[in-house]
């Protein structure tokens, strides 16, 4: 049974603002089109950031950014703690990647997105202060059945019981590090493949939950606020999400703890990465891949596909939008 009252009240992010977010995301991916395969992935993401909070600002809404661009003094905008919207509205927690996958954007390669993520005021946790977090995501068949805390072996026996299939048909994608070194090894000797990412952990988080998928499971090390963006992207697909910070020394571990983070193996759960429900994820394509194609100009016109994903009601929408390119580039 799906709640209405949430949406109702003038409190909460509602189903109009995904649609105004995907304007922010459509003109981050769009304004990033001259940068794509052009080795320079400071000026596409300087681009994309420009572009999201110039739409930013017009939307109705009292937006706080909990995960941006970095700290004032080194990101001049989507900073951590930036006011955005015009201010009337639902109040909220706003996480923003204008590019997911900056690196990939400036060589042309698969999986980069533009992406924010909406949920109620003070529900995202701040997990700045730590760079990054080791994280364990997969459909809805992994719930109550994975757990980060188990060895990866085990947690792959299990969903491929959870999923009915043999092991050997189940697909694992991790990031591409020289950190996941053992971790690949034992994922193959559990008799699993692996789908290495170069990048783009967002992308490969939300492709491991959705039904259908070519993945089953995303494991591993990476940036610790697209683990919060994916745990927004996940109550809307049902699916499993936990992330454990992963501090890379002494003094980011005292960082961690300076913020109130939980340091020393300490599991989030989904519910603590981001609270309650009421998140909206919106993502538009950079660079093809698997969830929506990369922005693509030809002509007079500049084509976008977006996502449109509500914890509330549990839905994916596409959104497939035509610009003209006179307006744009
Ligand atoms: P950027 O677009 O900010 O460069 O992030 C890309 C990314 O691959 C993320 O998807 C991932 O979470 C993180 O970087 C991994 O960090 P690292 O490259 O340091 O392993």
């Amino acid at each position: 049974m799906v709640s209405l009252t949430a949406d109702m009240s003038p409190l909460h992010p509602d189903r109009n603002l995904a649609l105004e977010l995907v304007r922010a995301t459509e003109a981050a991916a769009i304004r990033s089109v001259p940068f794509i395969g052009r080795g320079q992935k400071e000026l596409a993401d300087g681009a994309a950031v420009d572009a999201m909070r110039a739409f930013l600002t017009t939307v109705n809404f009292d937006g706080v950014i909990v995960i941006g661009e970095g700290e004032k003094d080194a990101a001049p905008m989507l900073f951590n703690g930036e006011k955005v919207g015009t201010g009337r509205g639902p109040q909220a927690d706003i996480a923003v990647d204008p590019i997911d996958g900056t690196s990939l954007t400036a060589e042309g390669r698969n999986n980069a997105l533009s992406v924010i993520a909406v949920a109620d005021r003070g529900a995202m946790l701040d997990a700045s202060a730590v760079f990054y977090m080791d994280k364990l995501v997969t459909g809805p068949a992994g719930v109550g059945v994975v757990d980060i805390r188990l060895p990866i072996a085990e947690n792959i026996h299990r969903l491929a019981k959870a999923l009915g299939k043999p092991v050997d048909e189940l697909v694992v994608s991790v990031l591409n590090r020289p950190r996941h070194a053992q971790l690949i090894e034992d994922i193959r000797a559990a008799g699993a493949g692996t789908r290495l990412m170069s990048d783009g952990d967002v992308a490969g988080g939300i492709n491991a939950a959705r039904h259908n998928a070519r993945t089953d499971m995303c494991v591993g090390i990476g940036g610790s606020p697209e683990g919060i963006v994916t745990a927004c992207a996940i109550k809307a697909l049902g699916g499993h999400i936990q992330g454990r910070l992963w501090a890379r020394d002494d003094d980011e571990k005292q960082r961690g703890i300076d913020a109130g983070l939980s340091m020393d193996g300490h599991v989030y759960e989904a519910d603590d990465l981001v609270r309650g429900k009421n998140t909206i994820f919106v993502a538009t394509g950079v660079t093809n891949g698997e969830l929506v194609g990369g922005v693509r100009r030809e002509g007079d016109f500049v084509y976008t596909e977006s996502v449109v994903l509500r914890g509330a009601s549990g839905t994916l929408r596409r959104i497939t939008s035509e610009h003209l390119t006179s307006k744009w580039l």
